[in-house]
């Protein structure tokens, strides 16, 4: 089932506009189902796009900024776009940015299948807990090679059913049954089944690996975090901007760099 009927019509699981629905609660929602552990989740994300001075990242399905913020902070010179379709996430977005002072953040709505941007014109591209709610992830991938500079990095953090073994047990059983019902009681929507839902739906970690790797990526690392009930997975961009394949083709001299 991924769709919803409400007063405001039928609504796609894991959506935009599921997500203007919760987006007030969001942020809450998230620290209490997470145990709070999502946080240093973000910082593992941030470590790893590895960046150098003025560097731009886009953050697909940057939801209310966590990560977009947490990439500011960490590298003082970035400039970070902040991507993703719910206007109602991206307006707490906005308002979270401007109680940080943080003015090198901007955002857009948009989808991660389709991107308005050239090609290699970031330094790096993250999402954090969307590529989950992406229907066609193999195409926003594609999107994400495509919009990376070469050598830039593209970082996925992603919600999993955590591994085997008694302490795996534990999680998924935080997972499976403890999570869906917190959420429901947090929020006083049903929309929260669908997180479970949709971990457990998403493709063991290897296989998702060489989704990326199909895009075009050369996977550097996939670790498991908290047991496997998150997973962090670190690519390359080995794309060749389609502008200079194109001069390539065409007998022009190859770049150095
Ligand atoms: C669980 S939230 C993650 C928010 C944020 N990245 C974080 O770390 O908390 C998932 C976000 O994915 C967005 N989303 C849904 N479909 C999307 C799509 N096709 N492309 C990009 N983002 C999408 C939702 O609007 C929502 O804000």
């Amino acid at each position: 089932m991924n769709e919803q009927s409400g007063s405001g019509g039928t609504v796609r699981l894991g959506s935009g506009a599921m997500f203007d629905a919760i987006a007030g609660r969001y942020d809450l929602l998230n620290r209490v189902m997470s145990l709070g552990l999502d946080r240093g989740w973000r910082r593992r994300a941030v470590r790893a796009l590895d960046l150098g001075a003025n560097a731009r990242v886009l953050d697909l399905a940057t939801g209310t900024a966590d990560l977009a913020i947490d990439i500011a902070r960490a590298y003082p010179t970035a400039s970070v776009v902040g991507l993703d379709p719910s206007p109602e996430m991206l307006r707490i977005a906005g308002e979270k940015t401007a109680r940080a002072g943080i003015d090198r953040i901007s955002f857009v709505t948009g989808s991660a299948e389709e991107l308005a941007f050239d090609d290699a014109s970031f330094d790096g591209v993250t999402i954090a807990f969307g590529i989950r709610n992406v229907p066609d992830r193999a195409r926003a991938l594609r999107e994400m090679a495509r919009v990376t500079r070469p050598g830039g990095r593209v970082v996925v953090l992603e919600l999993a059913e955590p591994r085997e073994g008694w302490l795996g047990s534990v999680a998924r059983l935080h997972v499976r049954h403890v999570l869906p019902r917190l959420g429901s009681i947090l929020s006083g929507t049903s929309e929260y089944r669908y997180l479970q839902r949709s971990i457990a739906a998403f493709p063991p970690a290897e296989v998702f690996g060489e989704t990326i790797a199909a895009a075009g990526l050369d996977v550097m690392t996939i670790e498991p975090l908290a047991f496997g009930a998150c997973v962090l997975f670190v690519a390359k961009s080995r794309q060749v901007s389609t502008s200079v394949a194109t001069a390539i083709g065409h007998g022009a001299t190859e770049p150095s760099a």
